[in-house]
């Protein structure tokens, strides 16, 4: 979506653009794609005359997101950390913890992630990685309800489509990206 620059060098015209995923694709990860996207954005120069062969990054992750712990929480547990999380990460982790850019997408979180939430979401640490602590803000039991629903989101991703693998109601109706 940015606007490209022309210009001569030595008398040869170069085109230079700035590409990424651009526009409303970024804000979408499909299933697949992994926890977060491949580096795409990118400076491209075109010159005329030029041969160089543009190489394409990898695309696409083997392994759809599923949730990797089990964790017992009610319907109204999950429901609670749907609404904390849309009032506390989403705009970092995407709606609907569906991350559309560098920040990891909480769908695919590791065993040993979630093993470390709390420490991670209460006690800071990934801090110096651009995680805040949210100590101020959230109790260790709304950071569980957090997880709940993060979970419950991983397993409606990784549930083929038309399943009823649906942890609130809102799942129920919405896309299991
Ligand atoms: C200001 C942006 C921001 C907000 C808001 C935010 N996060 Fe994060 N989060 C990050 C970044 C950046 C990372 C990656 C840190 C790293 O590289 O280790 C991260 C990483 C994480 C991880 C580790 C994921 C992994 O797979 O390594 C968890 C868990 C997490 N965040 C949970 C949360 C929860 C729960 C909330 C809401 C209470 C939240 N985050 C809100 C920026 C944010």
């Amino acid at each position: 979506m940015a606007p490209p620059v022309t210009y001569l060098v030595g008398g040869v015209q170069h085109i230079t653009v700035m590409v990424g995923w651009g526009g409303g694709a970024g804000l979408i990860n499909p299933p697949g794609m992994g926890p977060t996207k491949p580096g795409f954005g990118r400076i491209l120069t075109f010159a005329i005359g030029g041969n160089a062969k543009l190489e394409v990054p990898p695309f696409g992750h083997k392994r759809p997101p599923s949730p990797a712990i089990r964790m017992k929480a009610s319907r109204e547990t999950v429901r609670q950390g749907k609404f904390l999380y849309a009032a506390f990460c989403f705009t970092c982790h995407g709606v609907d913890a569906v991350a559309g850019s560098g920040i990891p997408d909480l769908r695919y979180a590791s065993a040993e992630v979630h093993q470390q939430f709390e420490a991670i979401v209460l006690g800071g640490a990934r801090e110096s990685r651009g995680m805040p602590s949210f100590k101020d803000l959230l109790k260790a039991e709304q950071v569980r309800a957090i997880q709940a629903y993060v979970l419950s989101r991983a397993a409606a991703s990784a549930a083929p489509p038309g399943s009823k693998v649906a942890a609130t109601p809102s799942q129920a109706a919405g896309t299991p990206h």
